[in-house]
């Protein structure tokens, strides 16, 4: 098991923070008895669950539960059956057919919503659009009608690089709509990021923008996207949307501006009839190797699981609704609970383009008040943020109009839960903790806002359809315990395998437990038959709620010429939830230096991206080994972490790893 549990330990809420009066002063009324949260009687008389009806229809029959939540997408073709399971391969209302724009945008105008608001979206300089479902139809048929032009047809990938503007939504749903399936690369990635992603996916066209706003600055991604093309041969056109006006090079016959492109297309465009099991998207995400994965999403299930827990667990109300959630589009996140499950759902949002402290510390309390958000989807490293930014910026503005808040990415510690239940949710609001991961598509375990007593810090249960359960060492179900997160029976929208490499998915996913998924996390079973997620137990760290590879880290370090040898672990840390620590030894004739440490954390970030940069790099000697060689990353936590060192009697040299703690100590980390 990691040792990095402490973040969820027990179900006890800890005191409130100090705050307004008004605020502490609730704080009891928030509380039953027992320290747990009771969803509020004026939420679960207007829930859209408030009863056990869902979770005992999923229990009678659940491929008939899962039929019915597909029903409420309108299929071109229904489907012949309901799932087809060779483990570790399934396929989902197989002989159906349906397409993903029609669904999220077509079916709502067609019904009369065509003015109703799909986005109100804020630039970060303060300018903003605001976008009706008509007008999304219009600009995805448009755009698809470019793709078309630029030679993408059904069944190509496209891949998409680009700030947080509306412009990537539509882009996203062309895709769809010609049957072209999306690879989003992150704009944080780097070049070489951007590269391999361009490569694995053999993508045909590109959608970038000059720059996104990013503290007031332009944060260029054309340039970058410029130096990955040198090296994607796969590529033949490029689109640029204008965003920040930063005049960026534009090659000849191979890049086009948007602004050129769309308003002369063809306005009409059919949607295709795609299968079910039609590859949607790709979204690359880091494993235990340095390759980062292909995990490919498909279409009928996908969609119809990111529709069901959309209206469910953020019990969507669509007409009075305006639903916000504050994930980047290049993560899993962004993908399912901002673009495909609020659309399928004809829910109203806003989209920010921005970071959260420009022009000042209380910009997203500013935007839930201007446009009177009602829900609010974020990741537990953002709120530890604002914690420490001081309940003073929440204060400035009425955040009343908010009635449930959401929580993803990583564990919720119980004071970051408190914290945003009393200064953002204002005693008033349920919290939902979902559990999911980019391979599993959509949520899978999260507290039903109208029915389920919470515990700050839990992610509660298994939502109806779901069935996940904890196994010890040897795969036996843990009833009451901890032990480690699987998922035993097939779910719509789980990943349909990694691209190019059947093997490594089963290897990855399906090995280590047979005949169950594996998460990859360690969780425990409390006595109330409550889940607490306990954080990664392989090589991944958590970062913001991103998710890094060690690997990945270290062999982007091991690339400088300067470095022999690099090790990585993940450090608990009071913000971003882990954080990056690095050990490095250097080649001979190589001297240490903070200059040189400088220069290596510059180097990951430039290899990877700026998530990837180390917070603290330590130069040693020597790295922990076992005698047969492997790196014991447990030791160099503990060090990172300031442990009491474990066992050291498998170390082919014991004193190295004090010598390493004793540099730890030493060494400077970025604040
Ligand atoms: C990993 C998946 C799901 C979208 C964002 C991250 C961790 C995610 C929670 C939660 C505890 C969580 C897990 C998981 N995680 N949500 N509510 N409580 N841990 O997607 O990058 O695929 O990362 O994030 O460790 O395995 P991802």
């Amino acid at each position: 098991m990691s040792d990095d549990g402490s973040k969820a330990t027990d179900g006890r809420a800890t005191d409130a923070p100090a705050g307004s009066g008004a605020v502490t002063a609730s704080i009891e009324a928030l509380f039953s008895e027992d320290r747990t949260f009771p969803p509020p009687e004026d939420f679960v008389a207007r829930a859209n669950v408030n009863d056990r009806s869902l979770h005992d229809e999923a229990a009678a029959d659940v491929l008939a539960f899962w039929a019915r939540q597909a029903d409420a997408l309108d299929w071109v073709r229904r489907w012949d059956s309901v799932l087809e399971w060779n483990l570790p391969f399934a396929q989902w209302f197989v002989g159906g057919s349906l397409n993903v724009s029609y669904n999220c945008v077509d079916r709502h105008v067609l019904a009369g919503r065509g003015d109703k608001v799909a986005f109100y979206w804020e630039g970060e300089p303060g300018d903003a659009r605001t976008i009706t479902y008509g007008e999304l139809l219009d600009e995805v048929q448009r755009f698809a009608n470019v793709l078309k032009g630029l030679g993408v047809t059904r069944g190509d990938r496209v891949c998409i690089y680009m700030p947080m503007v509306p412009e990537v939504v539509v882009a996203m749903l062309a895709c769809t709509r010609i049957g072209a399936a999306h690879s989003v690369v992150f704009g944080g990635f780097s070049a070489g990021a951007l590269r391999d992603r361009i490569n694995d996916a053999d993508a045909k066209v590109l959608v970038t923008a000059d720059a996104g706003w990013r503290r007031g600055k332009p944060s260029p991604l054309k340039p970058n996207a410029d130096v990955a093309l040198a090296d994607c041969p796969s590529v033949s056109g490029v689109v640029v949307v204008d965003r920040c006006g930063t005049d960026p090079d534009m090659v000849e016959g191979r890049d086009w501006w948007w602004h050129d492109l769309v308003p002369a297309a063809d306005p009409a465009c059919e949607p295709e009839a795609m299968g079910s099991e039609d590859l949607l998207y790709l979204l690359y995400t880091s494993g235990t190797t340095a390759k980062p994965k292909g995990i490919m999403h498909t279409t009928g299930g996908y969609l119809t699981q990111v529709a069901y827990t959309h209206k469910f667990v953020f019990d969507l109300h669509p007409d009075d609704d305006v639903y916000w959630c504050a994930a980047d589009v290049g993560w899993v996140t962004g993908h399912s609970y901002i673009v495909y499950g609020p659309l399928a759902n004809g829910a109203t949002s806003v989209l920010y383009e921005g970071t959260p402290d420009h022009p000042a510390r209380d910009r997203w309390w500013s935007i839930v008040q201007r446009y009177g958000v009602t829900i609010l989807y974020c990741a537990p490293t953002a709120i530890r943020t604002f914690m420490k930014w001081g309940t003073q910026e929440p204060e400035k503005h009425d955040l009343s109009s908010l009635r449930l808040l959401g929580s993803v990415g990583e564990p919720i510690n119980p004071e970051a839960w408190m914290w945003y239940a009393l200064h953002i949710g204002g005693a008033r609001c349920p919290i939902v903790d979902t559990w999911w991961q980019t391979e599993t598509g959509g949520i899978m375990i999260s507290p039903l806002p109208g029915l389920t007593t919470t515990k700050p810090g839990s992610a509660t249960h298994p939502l109806p359809g779901i069935s996940a359960e904890v196994v010890d060492d040897d795969g036996n179900v843990v009833e009451v315990g901890g032990g480690y997160l699987t998922i035993s029976q097939p779910w719509p929208s789980m990943l349909r395998g990694i691209y190019g490499d059947p093997d490594r998915y089963a290897e990855t996913y399906w090995s280590r437990f047979p005949g169950r998924y594996f998460a990859g996390d360690g969780a425990k079973l409390d006595e109330d038959g409550y889940l607490w997620l306990l954080g990664r137990v392989d090589d991944v760290m958590n970062v913001s709620g991103h998710r890094v590879s060690t690997t990945e880290v270290e062999s982007a370090l091991v690339d400088h010429p300067t470095v022999a040898e690099a090790a990585v672990v993940g450090a608990n840390d009071e913000t971003t939830g882990q954080a990056i620590i690095a050990y490095v030894t250097l080649k001979g004739g190589q001297e240490p230096s903070d200059e040189r440490g400088e220069d290596l954390r510059r180097h990951v970030a430039t290899r990877i991206g700026p998530i990837a940069r180390p917070k603290t790099l330590v130069f040693t000697d020597d790295l922990p080994k076992t005698r047969s060689g492997k790196i014991m990353r447990r030791l160099l936590r503990d060090v990172a972490e300031g442990r009491v060192l474990g066992d050291t009697t498998t170390l082919a040299d014991p004193a190295v790893v004090e010598e390493i703690a004793r540099r730890a100590a030493a060494a400077p980390a970025e604040g």
